[in-house]
């Protein structure tokens, strides 16, 4: 069996409110989306990079001329669908005829420049044996609030047992791809898994690999690149 990365960056990020969509925003010297692809490449672990984009991406390729490294390493799929889901099922169909059903493919946000090898060695590390598989996630430190709509609380919601749910999310293909077209849109893949009566496995993150979404959180993650670089 081999891993293969999937990374859908077919959004528009109009969350973060920049000019152009967030996995092409500069950070720390180069595309966000760039960051993403450059670990994955240099994971001995990944066989190979399958990157999701929409049909009419403007950045793509100014971005990948920038690093002919990659360009082994990285096949771009220009079907990205309306909705993250939509995106992740069409990406798994157009790389059919590269992976076989047993092959694990690990799902990771382009928006989460965070990622490092050694969360994506630690990752396969847990589950290469697992049944079901698995994602990165991290135990809820902050005492969560169910609001109204008021803007009062309505509710404290205990937080023992909580994760927050990151990515990479680790399934086989043949099951990921099965359980993404059998759900109705779910907002990650263990989502899917478990709507089948599976329990993916939660596999400790890192708060390095947080997803940039708003615009207060572009300084955070460039801080932690040139960290980590
Ligand atoms: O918007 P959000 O941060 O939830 O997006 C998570 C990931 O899903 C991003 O990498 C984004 O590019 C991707 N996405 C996609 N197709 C969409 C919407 C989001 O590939 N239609």
């Amino acid at each position: 069996t081999r891993y293969f990365a999937l990374i859908p960056a077919a959004g528009i990020g109009a969350r973060v409110g920049a000019g152009c969509p967030k996995q092409y925003l500069p950070l720390a010297g180069k595309a966000m989306l760039l960051h993403v692809l450059e670990t994955f490449a240099a994971a001995p672990a990944i066989a190979h990079c399958f990157l999701v984009v929409s049909a009419g991406d403007a950045y793509i390729d100014e971005v990948l001329a920038s690093a002919p490294q990659l360009r082994t390493r990285v096949t771009v799929l220009l079907n990205g669908g309306a909705t993250r889901h939509a995106s992740v099922s069409n990406g798994l169909q157009a790389m059919r005829a590269q992976v076989e059903d047993a092959d694990w493919v690990l799902v990771h946000d382009a928006a989460r420049p965070g990622l490092t090898v050694a969360l994506i060695d630690k990752l396969i590390a847990e589950l290469r044996d697992d049944p079901v598989g698995g994602l990165l996630a991290l135990p809820v430190v902050d005492t969560l609030k169910r609001g109204n709509a008021n803007g009062r609380v309505a509710a404290t919601v205990p937080r023992a047992g909580l994760w927050g749910a990151q990515t990479p999310q680790m399934f086989r293909y043949a099951l990921l791809r099965r359980a993404l077209e059998e759900v109705a849109e779910v907002t990650d893949e263990a989502s899917a898994i478990e709507a089948l009566g599976l329990a993916p496995r939660l596999v400790e993150g890192s708060v390095r690999n947080f997803k940039v979404t708003l615009p207060q959180d572009i300084p955070l993650a460039e801080l932690l690149l040139k960290g980590l670089s």
